[in-house]
């Protein structure tokens, strides 16, 4: 298997995904947006507040696991409210000045979105404060003896933040934000319904088991939901047998493809079969354990550990991880008694 198999269910964008098939599955609007029904409803009300008031929506921070669905949100806001939106990243804007030349291109009202804000340059960070609160940065002007402080007003704007890590938000920034909004894993229905909703732009049948299954096996998130939706229908159109995505060509599929019946990839086996072979189980800290199977501390962190937790496979104790029974079980190893 190539390398991109490898992460077929990893939930970070992959190459040149952000392509014309990945634009057309993303919903436009609050309505087409599938699932985290409380989040939406709140937001609903708070944008309509603040159009009729007709003024800046508060600042958003959106937090949760890579694919489920933030940055389409962020996107959603701006056409929501009918105003301009700016895109960007925390690694993106290495200097004040970065920053202050995104902050005079807005117009009032704009959403300016921060994609990995949990990545922004300290001495960024520091001037969003004032540019949060009170719509003013301080910037200095001239070099050595001339140098003097400006103050500069900006429009009202709307800072929307997304981070897949909430607990590296120092809280200076965290406080500014007047909507949290935390991102879940989404159920299966949810789930099912845009893998239904993504088969239909994509002209490609399939029936409500397949759907189903799908779902199941997506891990909770979208973004992989639609990966798997778009290399089935890859299997299905080859197969003489199959007329369109049923049950048994989503089985067929994702065991070539090695999606166990849990939504588990082969590194989330490797990492729960790392535990119990070469720390019987755990206490493990993150650091070692990534460094054992090959992949990055933060990788690890963000889309493994979060997902493997979620399901019960895997536990946070003060000394480490631990495998939990139905890691064991699910895996078909005994469990070591320790008695
Ligand atoms: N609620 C939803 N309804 C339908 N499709 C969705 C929904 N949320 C996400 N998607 C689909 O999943 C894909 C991934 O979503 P998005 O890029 O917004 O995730 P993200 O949370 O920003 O991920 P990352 O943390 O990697 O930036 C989108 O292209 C979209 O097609
Ligand atoms: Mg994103």
């Amino acid at each position: 298997m190539n390398d991109d198999d490898e992460r077929l269910v990893s939930g970070q964008p992959q190459g040149d995904e952000e392509s014309a098939v990945e634009r057309s599955l993303r919903p436009n609007s609050l309505d087409q947006y599938i699932g985290q029904s409380a989040l939406k409803d709140e937001l609903k009300v708070y944008i309509q507040a603040a159009k009729q008031r007709e003024e800046a929506l508060d600042h958003v921070l959106l937090y949760g696991p890579p694919g489920l669905g933030k940055t389409t949100l962020a996107m959603i806001i701006a056409s929501e409210m009918q105003v301009g939106l700016k895109t960007t990243s925390g690694p993106a804007i290495e200097k004040t000045g970065d920053l202050v030349a995104l902050l005079n291109e807005l117009q009032p009202g704009d959403v300016l979105f921060i994609d990995e804000i949990h990545r922004l340059p300290k001495i960024v960070e520091e001037m969003l404060y004032s540019a949060m609160e009170d719509f003013f940065v301080d910037i200095v002007v001239g070099q050595g003896p001339t140098a003097h402080p400006v103050h500069f007003p900006l429009p009202p704007f709307t800072l929307i933040g997304a981070t897949t890590r909430a607990g590296l938000l120092s809280a200076p920034l965290r406080d500014r934000f007047g909507i949290v909004g935390h991102m879940a894993y989404y159920d299966v229905a949810d789930l099912e319904q845009i893998v239904i909703r993504s088969a239909g732009i994509l002209h490609s049948p399939i029936d409500e088991q397949g759907a189903h299954e799908i779902a199941r096996r997506s891990r909770g998130t979208p973004r992989i939901a639609n990966r798997l939706l778009k290399r089935i229908r890859d299997f299905a159109e080859v197969s003489t047998d199959h007329d369109g995505i049923d049950l048994s060509i989503v089985q067929k599929a994702l065991t070539m493809l090695q999606v166990d019946d849990q939504g588990l990839d082969r590194t989330d086996i490797k990492l729960l079969k790392t535990m119990i072979t070469y720390y019987d189980g755990g206490p493990v800290g993150l650091n070692t354990l990534a460094a054992n199977i090959g992949e990055e501390t933060e990788t690890v962190a963000e889309m493994y550990e979060p997902f493997l937790l979620q399901r019960g496979f895997i536990k946070r104790t003060a000394r480490g991880r631990m495998v939990t029974s139905q890691a064991y079980e699910h895996l078909g190893i005994p469990e070591p008694r320790n008695d």
